[in-house]
């Protein structure tokens, strides 16, 4: 019997309403058969020396009237740790590949100054360097995941800052970092092998690349405590090759993880990306169609690497991603400043959904860029700070860190504007340690509420509960005017009918459902 054969019989069971299957009815199937994991690691942020993301984000001016250990900011932390980022990202970016790390150790009023040619051609006064950014983490209690420099460094300079980060031995660069104020080692794993080595890490080869990455890795050392987990710079959006060649060249032994790089562009044009908070429905609908061609970036980039790597041992790390728009009028092109609406809190939702439904391969993730640069979680206007729809996004999605995969297969109704059609509804599922099964539904289509019947095999339940954003229009943002514009509510349209679910999901809303 088909699903949707399944889902009919239920329905007319039920006594619901058959024809309104027919239009705005989705139907779900939830399995337990399953023995993945959903790594936290997918819940992974990125935080670049850019704009206003590091200083005046995370690290601001001693004179900022907030709460702060030395200069970071302690409001934004205790936001992000409430959604238990479980890494972040950092030096970059494009910035990574003209970073020396020894320029931010040391006496910061001896630090050397330098121009960010990449981001506005600021001056960079490194006072916030390795020590700084793995005091963040601590406080933040998540991993680093440090880019090292491979355009314009050396193999020394990334295998001594690896040492000076994870060596407790008596060499001269360990000894430095004691002297410097951290006897212990950080005993940091996750390390990039430079960032976007196509472009601005160095415009390469791929084939030039991989021999790049394997001299690079040979001297990147494991010591005590710190396995490495090395990532190699992966694929720009659709470049395939770079998957297949990096995937070809380097052994599976050698490499954790392979990066993918893909930002949704609403107009899809880089010179004209189109406006944050002004847009037509149209141009929702084609960022939405932008926003789910990670589906297919993941499913192709993983096919290719199950060819030289069946049983998938390394993993996709998407560490850039996001919608990626004009910046706010009057701000510094080069900071990459923009609002955040529920519409890109539904690409959030959508994307978070299918890296949960390829957890098998997508291991890590990191949205670009956590504070006041692209798809932010939380922005600042000096001792304000507000949360952006995207944070309540990872909010509401934070049950899903390490959970057990569950499997769904959805039938949707398309969500149809001007004869175009995208699926209206996504999904995934878990469970938790605890047994309680949590499923995320979004629903992209800005007008029509859809039913969902959902059947739950082999799952036992008695009770659901649930949280909901969603706004009147699919514009709105959260202001320092009025920061709570959007945040999330309580879902009261879930319902138990028999041993199905029955969830009304309103239009342009993203759903978190808790059963137990
Ligand atoms: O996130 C902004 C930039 O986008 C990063 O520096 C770079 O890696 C990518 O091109």
């Amino acid at each position: 019997m088909t699903l949707k054969k399944l889902s009919v019989s239920a329905l007319i069971l039920t006594g619901l309403n058959f024809t309104c299957f027919a239009q705005n009815t989705a139907s779900l199937a939830i399995s337990n058969d399953s023995k993945l994991t959903i790594s936290k690691h997918i819940y992974g942020q990125f935080a670049e020396h850019l704009g206003h993301g590091i200083y005046g984000g995370f690290w601001v001016d001693k004179s900022l009237p907030v709460a702060k250990q030395d200069r970071i900011r302690l409001d934004v932390v205790a936001a992000l740790k409430e959604i238990k980022i479980p890494n972040l990202r950092w030096p970059g970016g494009c910035f990574a590949d003209e970073y020396h790390w020894r320029d931010g150790i040391g006496p910061t009023e001896q630090r050397p100054r330098m121009v960010n040619t990449n981001w506005g051609g600021t001056t960079e006064d490194n006072s916030f360097g390795t020590h700084e950014f793995l005091q963040l983490c601590s406080l933040l209690g998540c991993e680093p995941y440090i880019a090292a420099n491979v355009g314009s460094g050396t193999v020394e300079e990334m295998s001594k800052w690896i040492e000076y980060v994870n060596s407790n031995s008596t060499s001269t660069v360990a000894k430095l970092r004691k002297q410097n104020g951290h006897p212990d080692p950080y005993k940091v794993t996750f390390w990039g092998i430079g960032n976007e080595s196509w472009g601005c890490g160095g415009s390469m080869t791929p084939e030039f690349y991989s021999d790049q990455f394997k001299r690079y890795a040979s001297f990147a050392k494991n010591y005590p405590g710190a396995p490495l987990k090395k990532i190699a710079s992966g694929p720009n959006s659709d470049d395939y090759n770079w998957t297949d060649v990096i995937m070809k060249n380097i052994p599976d032994w050698m490499m954790w993880g392979i990066s993918l790089h893909y930002y949704t562009v609403p107009t899809g044009d880089w010179g004209h990306k189109g406006s944050a908070t002004s847009f037509s429905e149209n141009e929702y609908f084609e960022t939405m169609v932008r926003c789910l061609k990670m589906e297919e970036l993941v499913t192709k980039h993983s096919a290719i690497m199950d060819k030289y790597d069946p049983k998938k041992h390394v993993a996709l790390v998407v560490d850039e991603w996001g919608v990626w728009t004009d910046v706010e009028p009057g701000t510094n092109p080069g900071f990459l400043y923009q609002q955040n609406s529920l519409r890109d809190a539904l690409i959030a939702s959508t994307t978070l959904n299918i890296f949960n439904n390829h957890c098998d391969r997508v291991r890590a993730a990191a949205l670009a860029q956590t504070i006041n640069v692209l798809q932010s979680l939380i922005l600042t206007d000096k001792d304000k700070m507000l949360l952006t729809p995207t944070y309540h996004i990872f909010d509401m999605y934070k049950v899903h860190q390490d959970a057990k995969y569950l499997p769904v297969q959805l039938t949707s109704p398309d969500y149809v504007v001007d004869g175009k059609k995208l699926p209206a509804i996504n999904v995934s599922a878990s469970q938790d340690s605890a047994g309680k099964v949590h499923i995320s539904l979004t629903n992209l289509d800005l007008h029509n509420n859809i039913t969902i019947s959902t059947s739950l095999k082999d799952i036992k339940w008695k009770k659901v509960t649930g949280q909901i954003l969603t706004s009147a229009n699919i514009t709105d943002i959260n202001t320092f005017d009025q920061p709570d514009k959007l945040h999330l509510i309580n879902f009261t349209g879930a319902k138990k009918d028999g041993d199905n679910l029955v969830v009304v999901m309103p239009a342009k809303s993203a759903v978190t459902l808790e059963l137990e």
